[in-house]
């Protein structure tokens, strides 16, 4: 149990955190919410894998704290858990070494190797905790890959020390879940017989399923937004998990992610060409435009053209194949720029190339990953678009917003729950919204949003405004997040 003067002692698990490895938002909320529960008095370690892609000047820093044998599989097989520790404001971070498991890929390869890596990794983080003998209140648990850690408490660890913490399980992307054959996940995981079953561990005639397993063992089950927290409850969204997730539904509630607000502060931001406050915005952005242009070799212009930007992994549940559809339309009045920062799926890249080429100086296709390019991106666009076939959450809509950014948005899971719709009327409202999963519907929000850019400037500056103010750090939600934890640990 926590000590005196600590709101809670608690273990995030999960497979990604910034700065050591990012793929996408799960990195930045393994990073963010650990040091957000920190400044609300939590002690927090983090436990991560220790990948071959760890930067090095990351690996230099850690300090080796020991090794043991631990086994898994159906047949018992030993394998090495090394424990390295790096310490970072306040948070503790555990990585756990095994070169077998984590020297190859990026951090994710295929999900045939996938599942045992995640599996050996659910049960070293239980067996690193006893080994640290550090007890915490809560395990708070990542997506599919930490899935298995609730399985393994109750089962293998049921007579150790930790077997009077609790689990809570983060959805951030139901889509993945660690599915495989049955015979596959038996023998790595090495769980009993008895968790093979319908209401836990199997879906279907024969598969296995992690994600399912740990969401029916787990004390509690959060996702990333109120909405979302609804939307997986239905068959469209629930990708096959809704009926189990109804059935769970006492236990499961949304809590939406914030932003680091340190790392993403347009007034400190030493990537920017030029800082900003809401004060003077907008003669800064403009001179952040014009940098951005003239960086990525795009028409220098008068001030007429607005510039769209996205940032995104290029797939499918980024809604890109409305993008797609409708792009010579968003460039046809000639007074649009576009800017596309992302890699993934080869249909999405190529598609972009092709518009870069035929809308030469206007349109830049920027494949690749690329941190500080997403800085100047966000703070020298004019509007940003992120029009989701589902979103759990969705952080560049935040990050764009307080970078004083106008988010174009698709009203779905978090993207709903963080941009309220602008209202001409009233001159209320973060961004522009749409509804239905149509081409036609993110075009006409798209065009919403340049007729008041290039007829209502007041209006347009008012959002910019409104969307600096808006409170996007993670203050709020670690809060409920604390309470959560508050309420486990009195045993509720
Ligand atoms: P998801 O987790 O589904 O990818 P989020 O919106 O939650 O979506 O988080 C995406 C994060 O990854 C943001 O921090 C965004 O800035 C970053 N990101 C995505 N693609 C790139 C890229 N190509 N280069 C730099 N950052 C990126
Ligand atoms: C997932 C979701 C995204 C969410 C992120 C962090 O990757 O796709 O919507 O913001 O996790 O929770």
């Amino acid at each position: 149990m926590a000590e005196t003067g600590t709101a809670c002692k608690v273990a995030f698990v999960g497979s990604e955190c910034y700065p050591f490895v990012k793929t996408g938002g799960l990195g930045d909320v393994m990073y963010a919410l650990p040091r957000a529960l920190t400044r609300e008095g939590c002690e927090v370690r983090v436990i991560l894998p220790m990948y071959a892609c760890i930067p090095e000047k990351f690996k230099k820093e850690m300090k080796y704290i020991g090794s043991f044998m631990m086994d898994l599989t159906l047949e018992g097989r030993t394998f090495y858990v090394g424990i390295m520790e790096l310490e970072m404001d306040g948070v503790t971070y555990n990585f756990i070494d095994n070169r077998e498991f984590f020297d190859w890929g990026n951090p994710y390869t295929g999900l045939w190797e996938d599942i045992p890596k995640y599996c050996y990794f659910s049960k070293a983080s239980l067996a690193i905790l006893n080994y640290l003998e550090w007890i915490p209140d809560v395990i708070h648990c990542h997506d599919w890959q930490a899935a298995l850690v609730p399985l393994y408490l109750k089962t293998k660890f049921w007579n150790s020390d930790l077997a009077t913490s609790r689990t809570v399980l983060t959805i951030h992307n139901l889509r993945f879940q660690g599915i495989c054959s049955i015979a596959h996940l038996k023998y790595w995981s090495g769980l009993s017989d008895g968790l093979f079953d319908y209401s836990v561990l199997i879906q279907g005639d024969d598969e296995a399923n992690m994600f399912k397993g740990g969401l029916a063992y787990a004390d509690r089950i959060t996702t990333v937004s109120e909405t979302y927290a609804r939307e997986i409850q239905t068959p469209d969204f629930g990708e096959r998990l809704d009926g189990h997730l109804r059935y769970h539904q006492g236990k499961l509630s949304g809590i939406v992610n914030g932003i680091d607000t340190d790392i993403w502060n347009s007034e400190t931001d030493k990537l920017l060409a030029v800082p900003y406050t809401r004060e003077d915005v907008l003669q800064k952005k403009w001179e952040n435009k014009c940098a951005l242009r003239q960086k990525l070799d795009l028409n220098q212009e008068d001030g007429s053209k607005i510039m769209i930007g996205l940032i995104s992994r290029l797939t499918d549940q980024k809604g890109l194949d409305l993008i797609d559809y409708i792009f010579p339309k968003i460039m046809e009045d000639g007074r649009t720029q576009v800017i596309v920062l992302g890699t993934g799926d080869k249909r999405y890249e190529n598609a972009f190339r092709y518009y870069e080429g035929v809308y030469k100086g206007d349109v830049c296709a920027y494949i690749s990953y690329n941190e500080s390019l997403a800085h100047q991106i966000y703070a020298g666009t004019d509007a940003f678009l992120v029009p989701s076939l589902f979103e759990p959450c969705g952080l560049t809509q935040l990050i764009a917003m307080r970078y004083g950014t106008v988010p174009i948005v698709r009203e779905t899971g978090g993207l709903k729950d963080t941009v309220a719709p602008y209202n001409p009327e009233t001159g209320e409202g973060n961004g522009f919204t749409f509804v239905m999963y149509r081409p036609a519907d993110l075009l006409d929000a798209i065009d919403r949003a340049k007729e008041v850019f290039f007829g209502d400037r007041p209006g347009w500056d008012g959002i910019v405004q409104r969307d600096m103010e808006k409170d996007v750090s993670w203050e709020q939600s670690a809060k409920q997040y604390l309470a959560l934890y508050e309420e486990l640990k009195k045993g509720n």
